[in-house]
């Protein structure tokens, strides 16, 4: 019999941050859902990865003094790192700066231009660099302000390619009316479809205003423009899988699940599958946007920081843990809270005393009546209500699972348990073992045992290492053969001795984090402090200089920048941008001295080459450019 296949994806994640709790939420729950999978027996490709090109990406590797390539390969090798100490089971980690995803990118530009829905004009309008997004003026805040992260927009003036997303429209809400479930859950689907009701409009594909990008297939002879990081981005679904290149896994195409934040749920649910209908591919089963994790009740910045960083979460509380918490606390969809008192809640009460615990009553009861033997011999003639019961559970937890509420599966999952445990209570095996009933205590205590091993089969996809230290103390292992017999079949475990382990879960008495955490204060995002240090010669690769400024002009419908030409010894003055309109106007500027970064690759800030970049500290009374004491000879080194 031909297996079922499964594809199931994560955002790929920008480089330019470090791993947060954001990122290890998707990756956690794509990770259950193909684990899931896998447990069902279905040939499953999991691919996550990161997003390397844009604006933003350049600019964050710029201000560090980093080439864009360096510093994405910096990130994405920690987005990697953390996964796989995560033990996340990705079968494919893709870069868009790899070659083969750039060669799919360009093939499936060409594509959608052979198809017609690609066409040149020219693009006026604002841009958010933080989104890497494009509006309007009619969705602005304040006239320029991004209404998805508040952000000041940019105006961009440029020659563009569109892609024709307005022709797509009626073939979109077509398939939202058509496919109940393609988007999850409903309440996200109903905000899509009311979105695309106003009307598409076409979207701009490509940018001139800098280089950090896919360049257009060479066949388009048309050298200026990179493509918009959206495009390139979404087509990592397709490229992971060998679009344009050795197709032979195109085989897992369409993806089975989606895992998208509600941030970036339009992108997903209009433009991905409008480029798939553009490229003649069919479009994906499942796409599912979960809510965002808010810390103490308060929204995480790096400027807080408050930001939970998962791996010290993980590193104290366990990471099975972690995941746990993270798929029970929060329905799929919502925002969530994280606070350390909410985690030592689950674990003390729903994993210590309700799961762990009953495998402790389990080898307690089968030490004491009967060697740590435990027969299933009689468990259908005695209990087989409990049986049905928690196969009814069982049931729903499935359903639930496949719709992605991950915390109603868990409360399914957790009802079955709480079967087991009132099993214990009601029908009391230390009485009937006295009285004489000893078959039945047997089988109760067996029952129990027969409902721990289900719940642990369907519980492996979230907590896969613990269940099987569950399953080889009940004499099984977990696979899709055991998901076979016992979750399909209602087959009940052999014979065999219990093994005795240590508790899974000990209980945690006190918050084992101090809050916030220091090493994500301010704009120590990147490394701890101690990373983060640096040798005198890596001090000395920065070359600072003083300079002094000849020219200072506003640019344009800008309302940070201006254009300064600034002395530094050299042949010819430079040409630095910098955000500094707010607090200094051109004329103060004039004949006056700064610190200079001096060998910065230069940098196309709004269309304008800027060639280094001027020192200032900035606090809540404004910013002070940095300044020598006495006058210097422009040019003099700083260090
Ligand atoms: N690069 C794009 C995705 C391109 S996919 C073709 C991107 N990257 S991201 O790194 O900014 O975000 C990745 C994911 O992290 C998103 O799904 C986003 O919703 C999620 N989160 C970021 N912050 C979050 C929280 N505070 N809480 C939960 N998830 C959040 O967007």
């Amino acid at each position: 019999m031909k297996k079922e296949k499964a594809f199931v994806t994560t955002p790929i994640y920008y480089v330019n941050d470090i791993p947060h709790i954001g990122h290890a939420y998707t990756t956690i729950i794509a990770d259950t859902m193909a684990r899931y999978y896998r447990l069902k027996g279905y040939d499953t490709f999991f691919l996550t990865g990161t997003d390397e090109h844009g604006q933003k990406i350049e600019e964050a590797a710029l201000s560090r003094g980093r080439t864009p390539q360096e510093y994405a390969d910096e990130i994405s090798g920690k987005f990697r790192a953390l996964w796989d100490e995560f033990d996340i089971s990705y079968d494919k980690f893709i870069r868009t700066t790899d070659a083969k995803h750039k060669a799919g990118v360009q093939k499936a530009f060409k594509n959608m231009f052979d198809s017609g829905d690609i066409y040149k004009g020219e693009y006026e309008g604002h841009y958010c660099v933080s989104c890497e997004t494009f509006f309007t003026d009619t969705q602005l805040i304040d006239e320029n302000l991004c209404p998805d992260c508040g952000k000041e927009t940019r105006i961009v003036k440029e020659e563009s390619y569109f892609f024709r997303l307005s022709n797509y429209q009626e073939k979109l809400l077509q398939w939202y009316n058509d496919d109940e479930k393609c988007v999850l859950p409903k309440g996200k689907k109903s905000e899509v479809i009311s979105f695309v009701k106003q009307g598409l409009r076409d979207l701009s594909i490509t940018r001139t205003s800098f280089d950090w990008g896919i360049k257009l297939p060479s066949e388009m002879n048309d050298d200026k423009h990179v493509m918009y990081v959206w495009l390139d981005a979404l087509l990592n679904y397709i490229t992971a899988l060998g679009y344009g290149n050795d197709e032979k896994n195109m085989k897992y195409w369409p993806a089975t699940l989606q895992l998208v934040g509600k941030d970036i749920l339009r992108f997903h649910a209009i433009y991905w599958p409008a480029f798939l209908l553009s490229l003649g591919l069919p479009l994906p089963k499942h796409i599912a946007a979960h809510g965002w994790w808010t810390r103490n009740g308060e929204k995480m910045s790096k400027s807080k920081g408050n930001v939970v960083n998962p791996k010290e979460v993980a590193d104290a509380y366990g990471l099975e843990n972690f995941r746990y918490f993270m798929l029970r606390e929060v329905p799929f969809g919502q925002d969530g809270d994280f606070s350390q008192k909410a985690l030592i809640d689950r674990i003390n009460s729903d994993l210590s005393n309700e799961l762990g615990n009953l495998l402790n009553r389990i080898i307690g009861m089968s030490g004491k009546y009967n060697d740590f033997k435990i027969s299933s011999t009689n468990v259908k003639k005695y209990h087989q209500k409990e049986l049905e019961r928690v196969m009814e559970h069982i049931k729903t937890a499935e359903i639930n699972l496949n719709d992605m509420q991950t915390n109603r599966f868990l409360e399914e999952l957790w009802k079955a348990l709480t079967i087991a445990n009132q099993s214990i209570t009601l029908y009391e095996p230390w009485v009937k073992m006295k009285e004489g009933e000893s078959e039945f205590a047997l089988a109760t205590v067996a029952v129990v045992a027969n409902i721990l091993a289900r719940v642990s089969i369907l519980l492996h996809p979230v907590m896969p290492k613990t269940t099987q230290k569950i399953a080889k103390a009940l004499n099984f292992e977990i696979s899709n053969d055991s998901y076979n017999n016992f979750i399909q079949n209602d087959k009940i475990l052999n014979d065999f001795i219990i093994e005795k382990v240590p508790p899974l879960f000990p209980k945690v008495e006190a918050e084992l984090l101090s809050t916030p955490q220091p090493s994500l204060k301010e704009e120590k995002t990147e490394d701890k402090v101690e990373d983060s240090l640096i040798t005198i010669d890596q001090f000395f690769e920065t070359k600072l200089k003083i300079g002094t400024i000849l020219e200072a002009v506003e640019v344009p419908k800008s309302k940070k920048l201006l254009k300064l030409q600034v002395d530094l010894g050299e042949e010819k003055p430079r040409q630095i941008v910098a955000g500094i309109k707010e607090f200094y106007t051109p004329q103060s500027l004039l004949q006056t001295q700064i610190c200079v970064v001096a060998n910065l690759k230069p940098a196309k800030i709004m269309g304008l080459v800027s060639e280094g970049m001027l020192l200032a500290a900035k606090d809540e009374n404004g910013l002070s450019l940095m300044r020598p004491e006495k006058t210097k000879i422009s040019g003099s080194s700083v260090g």
